[in-house]
């Protein structure tokens, strides 16, 4: 047996009942070998970035979420749109993983993008943003995404996913960031 690959899932909405925290607590719950799911708590606290902040000033939210993201074998993001864009806390978030500048945390980080939205697209576009961006931070991403429409539909009055359909591809998006990152380094 191998150790258990450690993913840190990142929720880009403080909102107490989240479908997208919702998606990585149901991804958490799947319970796939070899795979530990961690969720990152600290959005709401992170203050926001600035280059004042860094360095010696760096503020310990700031610091813990470096050490997190740095500790975890790869990251699993959920991601809401908010106004056909990715939410302003979650782009902080990520511009605190920018730095150091060409030596963020993301860098080389197997990570995978998903998002959730009562809308018929799901968060199509923040994820396709959200892709961009940690691409820009060179994160190793995984060509498979989901994007999850009608959110209100696929999830229990109690926040849990109940369609068997967006679980069967969440598993397929754990399956395939787990053989990414697991995949040997080429030169
Ligand atoms: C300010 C604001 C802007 C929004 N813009 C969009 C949008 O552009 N596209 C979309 O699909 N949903 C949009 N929504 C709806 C969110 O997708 C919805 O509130 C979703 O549940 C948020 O994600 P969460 O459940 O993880 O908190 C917006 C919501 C807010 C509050």
């Amino acid at each position: 047996m191998r150790n258990p690959l450690k993913i840190l899932a990142v929720p880009g909405s403080v909102r107490a009942s989240s479908f997208n925290r919702g998606l990585l607590v149901a991804a958490r719950n799947i319970g796939q070998s070899e795979i530990e799911i961690e969720i990152y708590e600290g959005l709401g606290e992170l203050p926001i970035f600035s280059q004042d902040l860094e360095g010696e000033n760096m503020p310990a939210r700031a610091s813990e979420l470096d050490r997190a993201l740095r500790n975890a074998d790869a990251v699993l993001i959920a991601t809401p749109e908010y106004t056909g864009s990715i939410p302003g806390g979650l782009k902080n978030l990520l511009d605190w993983a920018a730095r150091p500048f060409g030596n963020g945390a993301f860098q080389g980080k197997p990570t995978a993008i998903i998002g959730a939205s009562p809308g018929q697209y799901g968060a199509a576009r923040s994820v396709e943003m959200t892709t961009n961006i940690v691409g820009a931070l060179g994160a190793n991403v995984l060509e498979r995404n989901l994007t999850v429409g009608r959110a209100m539909d696929r999830f229990d009055s109690d926040g849990t996913l109940s369609d068997e359909t967006v679980k069967r591809s969440l598993e397929d998006v754990l399956t395939g960031l787990s053989d990414l990152a697991r995949r040997p380094v080429t030169a």
